[in-house]
């Protein structure tokens, strides 16, 4: 089937960008809405995905195979912190829009479209582990009874659709069953962590790579009221070309920070302040003033994971992408350079008390994967530091990862007589910090703000010896 876009024809395999006012009134003429969806894995990525899929009136059912978080979510809870996404999962499952349950077989029983949101963890010796991803085709393939598309949502190395092709083919050959049922899709989706509802609803494009009709249509359908109500652009394309497109841009987001981190090195060292150089920068269009925010570096469960995946990638089919290599060490360069400025002012860290204010990876959630806050507080134990760690929402996740730092959930109660304290996440909380209060707490009045989140001028009226990262000019 070819389906009229405009005035084009468009055949399955060739990528087009597409504007809604072109084509809304065909690509909501594509089929019927709504769709029967199901959501394997629902973690952070996967439900968002399911509650926004349901907020836009589609039927979705929400699969996990650890029962505690299925239960959570039947108690009427959610299992992490994420802006709105409560409200939003009460209202859709009070619709009867969303449901969950731990039983695959239930969950793709009426699906046209399964999306796959599983964990894809971190391995050892580099790259993602993506058993998971596998588990859930081969039951898939063997569970299919009808015609479905599998959608990859979980960040995913590129290549992945193929392999998934492969195993549904390995597995329904093996089965004996319907071999053309399955359709392969690549969905990436470019939601923030902390704006994750947000984002989902307001995307700036929505972006899937298809390699037959039905999975394109079925992913048309899904996305057609997304579409209508943002006016979001739409790239279609190739399984191979969408996830490229995922890992150039999370890549590319993620050099941006390391650029901008070795010009804030450079800075202190020549005495300028990377903020304004920011800014500096920003102004041009082509730069654009995003993404341009220098301090301790980048953390979460995607940028050191995509970037470490994309590297994989890449040295597995032969090519040296020297660049990401570089874009990963400055980023964990950054706590080194928190350390350094520690260890200008206290000498050595042994036996002194640093507070770290702030633990999640970034403001806005309690995700601690990767977060720059606990590398820095690991290098402080090892170096015979005592640490204290605030967190307005993560800390029961700190005490699970480092039983051995010091909690507290009053930021001055923690840098109560401490030697030294550090920004290491710009939650509201700490931007607003009380630097009076702050002042008396601390045993000496040191303060590195590994996020440039406070204002080095009041910092210093209130007598703190304020080190940011790249402000050279401004030390104290
Ligand atoms: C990111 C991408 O933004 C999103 O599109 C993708 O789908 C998943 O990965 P997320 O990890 O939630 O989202 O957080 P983001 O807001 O992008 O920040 C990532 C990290 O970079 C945080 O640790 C943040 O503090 C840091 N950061 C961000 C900087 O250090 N400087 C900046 O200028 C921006």
């Amino acid at each position: 089937m070819t389906a009229t876009l405009g005035a084009c024809i468009l055949p399955v395999f060739r990528s087009s960008v597409w504007f809604p006012t072109d084509v809304r009134a065909d690509l909501l003429d594509v089929k019927e809405f709504p769709v029967d969806i199901a959501v394997i894995g629902v973690g952070h990525v996967g439900l968002v995905t399911a509650a926004c899929l349901a907020e836009l009136g589609h039927t979705v059912v929400g699969l996990d195979d650890d029962a505690a978080k299925i239960e959570t979510l039947h108690a009427g809870g959610v299992p992490f912190h994420e802006p709105d996404l409560l409200q939003l999962v009460e209202k859709v499952t009070a619709s009867g829009l969303l449901r969950f349950t731990t039983d695959l077989a239930d969950a793709i029983a009426d699906a046209e479209i399964v999306f796959v949101c599983v964990g894809t963890p971190p391995l050892p010796g580099g790259g993602p582990d993506l058993r998971f991803v596998e588990r859930v085709a081969v039951e898939v393939a063997a569970l299919a009874d009808h015609e479905l598309v599998l959608v990859e949502k979980s960040t995913v190395p590129a290549n992945t659709g193929q392999r998934l092709t492969q195993v549904i083919a390995r597995e329904q050959t093996a089965r004996g069953t319907d071999l053309t049922n399955v359709h392969i899709a690549s969905n990436p989706e470019f939601l923030r962590e902390g704006a994750a509802v947000y984002d989902t609803l307001n995307p700036d494009r929505i972006v899937y790579g298809t390699s037959s009709d039905f999975a394109r249509d079925a992913l048309r359908r899904v996305y057609a009221p997304l579409v209508e109500r943002t006016g979001a652009p739409v790239v279609e394309t190739d399984v191979n070309t969408a996830e490229l497109i995922k890992h150039a841009s999370n890549a590319f987001l993620a050099t941006k920070i390391s650029f901008i981190n070795a010009v804030a090195n450079v800075c202190d060292i020549v005495g300028a302040d990377v903020e304004v150089v920011a800014q500096g920068m920003g102004m041009d269009e082509r730069i654009g003033p995003k993404f341009l925010q220098a301090g301790l570096g980048f953390g979460g469960s995607c940028f050191p994971k995509d970037v470490d995946a994309f590297l994989h990638l890449s040295r597995n089919v032969g090519y040296d992408f020297r660049l990401l290599e570089e874009v990963a060490r400055i980023n964990a360069g950054q706590r080194d350079v928190v350390l350094s400025k520690l260890r200008d002012e206290l000498w050595h860290l042994t036996g002194k008390t640093i507070t770290i204010l702030g633990a999640a990876f970034k403001p806005g959630t309690d995700d601690l994967r990767e977060a720059p806050a606990l590398h820095l507080a690991r290098a402080l134990l090892e170096e015979g530091a005592t640490v204290h760690v605030y967190d307005p929402v993560a800390l029961p996740g700190v005490r699970r990862a480092l039983p051995d730092v010091v909690t507290f959930d009053d930021p001055l109660q923690a840098a109560a007589g401490a030697h030294a304290a550090v920004v290491a996440t710009d939650w509201p909380e700490v931007v607003k910090l009380d630097l009076a209060g702050l002042v008396a707490a601390l045993d000496y009045p040191i303060l590195v703000d590994g996020r440039n989140c406070l204002d080095p001028e009041a910092a210093r009226a209130a007598g703190l010896r304020y080190h940011g990262i790249g402000r050279g000019h401004l030390q104290a």
